[in-house]
């Protein structure tokens, strides 16, 4: 039997972290498809942009007040989708950030606000989107990995991990999905051109605008393929790093960033402190929903 792959006319997506970046182009190419999409996110005025962006698509955006890290916030967003919009079909679990880390200053905070978003704001949604999902005995889950999943690169310590361990998650929870009726699908993006892309200060070779991985993701969650990843020319050379033997892709990687010419900076390294959650500005148009 084949896999569930969610349909606009069978219920409603939920998508996080759509207010900006790669989830904003992609709730409003989900609109264009005629989906209603539950958008969450902190900051209340990229999340009333990203409606009034919607106004006169075939589908419609509604915004979803709600922070990742917060478990029981993310249960409730769930009941209130369902109870105002429809059964969610489609779990798109986006929201992300993206801290440095350099292994002469660790830092604790930073290593637990990535994991805190990264990983378990994906859990705390998945738990609640897959026990909807498993009534109806159908539904179709998204996570958003990246390419830095395939190996360690220098400072994606954290970053990296949360995404290498979203990968193995999927791979892991799929063999249960498959008798579930549930589809789960995981896109390892390479450097895509988005607010939190330009906060880095590295290289970032074949960078993509924002409207191309949307509609690269969006193509992919027609197709229903387990992994995605893009663009292909980059992606296809890190993904054959990984059969290389150890020693020559680190050399590799220390060659192409330059790294070993980077001195140590102990105690100047250390990053801030993850930056606190967006107070909402205003809270007229979406509903706010916490634990
Ligand atoms: N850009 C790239 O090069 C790239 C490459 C590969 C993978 N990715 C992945 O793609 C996803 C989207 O990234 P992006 O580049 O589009 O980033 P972005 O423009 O910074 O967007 C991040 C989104 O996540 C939301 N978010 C962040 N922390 C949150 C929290 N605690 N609770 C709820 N929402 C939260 C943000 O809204 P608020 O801050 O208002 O909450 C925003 O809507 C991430 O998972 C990222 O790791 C990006």
């Amino acid at each position: 039997m084949a896999i569930y792959r969610a349909d606009p006319g069978d219920g409603v997506v939920w998508l996080t972290g759509g207010s900006t970046g790669i989830g904003r182009a992609l709730a409003l190419d989900l609109a264009r498809e005629g989906y209603t999409v539950a958008v969450t996110a902190r900051a209340q005025d990229p999340l009333d942009e990203v409606v009034t962006a919607a106004a006169g698509l075939p589908g419609r955006i509604l915004p979803f007040h709600c922070d990742v890290t917060d478990e029981a916030g993310m249960a409730r967003t769930v009941e209130a989708i369902e109870a105002s919009a429809g059964s969610i079909v489609l779990a798109i679990f986006n929201a992300g950030i993206y801290l440095p880390v350099h292994a002469e200053a660790l830092h604790l905070p930073a290593f637990r606000a990535v994991y805190d978003v990264n990983l378990f704001g994906v859990v705390n949604g998945l738990v609640p989107a897959v026990a909807a999902m498993q009534k109806r005995n159908r539904g179709h889950i998204v996570l958003i990995g990246s390419v830095t999943a395939y190996f360690g690169w220098p400072s994606t310590g954290a970053y990296g991990a949360t995404k290498a361990a979203l990968n193995i998650m999927a791979e892991a929870l799929r063999f249960d999905f498959d008798k579930m009726n549930i589809r789960i699908q995981v896109m390892n993006p390479g450097f895509v051109d988005t607010p939190l892309a330009a906060r880095n200060k590295f290289l970032m070779p074949a960078l993509m605008p924002v409207d191309k991985a949307s509609a690269r993701i969006l193509r992919a969650i027609r197709s229903g393929g387990f992994e995605t990843t893009f663009p292909r020319r980059l992606t296809w050379a890190l993904k054959l790093m990984r059969l290389m033997p150890h020693a020559l892709v680190f050399a590799f990687i220390s060659a192409v960033t330059r790294w070993k010419a980077r001195p140590l900076m102990p105690g100047r390294m250390h990053e801030p402190d993850p930056p606190p959650a967006p107070a909402p500005t205003r809270r007229r148009k979406s509903k706010t929903v916490r634990g």
